[in-house]
């Protein structure tokens, strides 16, 4: 596997392999790699033959007084990793190197923005669709992968390929979990062994939802329930539940169509958000 730093060589590279007419597979990610990550590695060798991961802890989709300092790094354990899963390319830039000067343009998806995780943190989904647009001009692939986990920024990415016509296919492969069904995520070593044990409700309580709701059943006191589980968990604040449709994001109040719930919990300084999506096959 090569390692890249630099931006000039990465957008020269990728412009040789597609000359070379090479299909160009994209894994963006924030590093610490796990289980999930490497699972959107697995999808990227299907989606092209040149697997491009990166590892880039972004300063900024970070707000002020969020975790940017302490978000967990390991560069060489994501090399092991990525190289062992597969990746060809990892793309590992500086933040002097992305962000050289006071960069005057951002990409500001609208409205779906403005809910669940992006109504508590302004200015995340910009940060996260600027930087994604300038590792697509860098990287540029034909095909990116994301996840499921982040439900939310999935639908940001899809609608700004959408809106702004980029010539890249999205694909989202489904959360990995634990075996306790917890949501793998970088942030989950930042929890104590107590948080630790009482972050396994958070899937529990989609699980129990998905189990139950059926297209007549009245969601809101099933809500309402969970959203008391949650609550009286120990040492957890409860930030959202909510379902809404996916991808547009629109609040719902019944099951007739597709649908996620979302919610997010924060434990002491660690904030962890899960999801689970509701496919409205009303013939299965
Ligand atoms: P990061 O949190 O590192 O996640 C990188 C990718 O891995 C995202 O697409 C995320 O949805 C996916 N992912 C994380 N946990 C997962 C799990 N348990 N199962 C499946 N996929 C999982 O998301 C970001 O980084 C950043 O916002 C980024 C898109 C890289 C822009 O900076």
């Amino acid at each position: 596997m090569k390692r890249i730093e630099s931006v000039r060589e990465m957008q020269d590279l990728a412009g040789r392999l597609r000359r070379e007419g090479r299909r160009i597979a994209f894994v963006p990610t924030m590093g610490y790699l796990h289980e999930g990550h490497l699972s959107l590695i697995d999808e990227a060798r299907k989606a092209g033959d040149v697997v491009v991961v990166s590892v880039f802890v972004n300063p900024t989709q970070f707000g002020p007084g969020e975790d940017f300092d302490v978000y967990p790094r390991d560069i060489s354990g994501d090399e092991t990793k990525a190289a062992g899963r597969g990746a060809d390319i990892l793309f590992h830039p500086s933040a002097r190197e992305m962000y050289p000067g006071e960069p005057l343009t951002r990409v500001h998806v609208e409205k779906i923005t403005e809910v669940l995780c992006g109504a508590r943190r302004r200015g995340h989904f910009s940060g996260v669709a600027t930087v994604v647009t300038k590792l697509f001009n860098i990287v540029r692939p034909h095909a990116a992968v994301f996840g499921q986990k982040d439900a939310q920024q999935a639908a940001v990415i899809m609608t700004m390929v959408r809106d702004l016509n980029m010539d890249v296919e999205i694909r989202i492969v489904p959360t990995v979990r634990e075996k306790d069904g917890l949501a793998m995520s970088s942030r989950n070593v930042r929890l104590s062994p107590e948080q630790r044990k009482h972050a396994v409700m958070l899937s529990k309580v989609l699980f129990g939802l998905r189990d139950t709701i059926r297209p007549d059943t009245a969601v809101e006191p099933l809500l309402k329930e969970a959203e008391a589980t949650l609550s009286g968990l120990p040492g957890a604040e409860l930030e959202y539940l909510e379902m809404r449709s996916f991808p547009g994001l629109e609040p719902v109040e019944r099951f007739d169509r597709d649908a996620v719930i979302a919610l997010a919990v924060r434990f002491g300084e660690v904030r962890l958000i899960d999801n689970i999506l509701l496919k409205n096959d009303l013939d299965s």
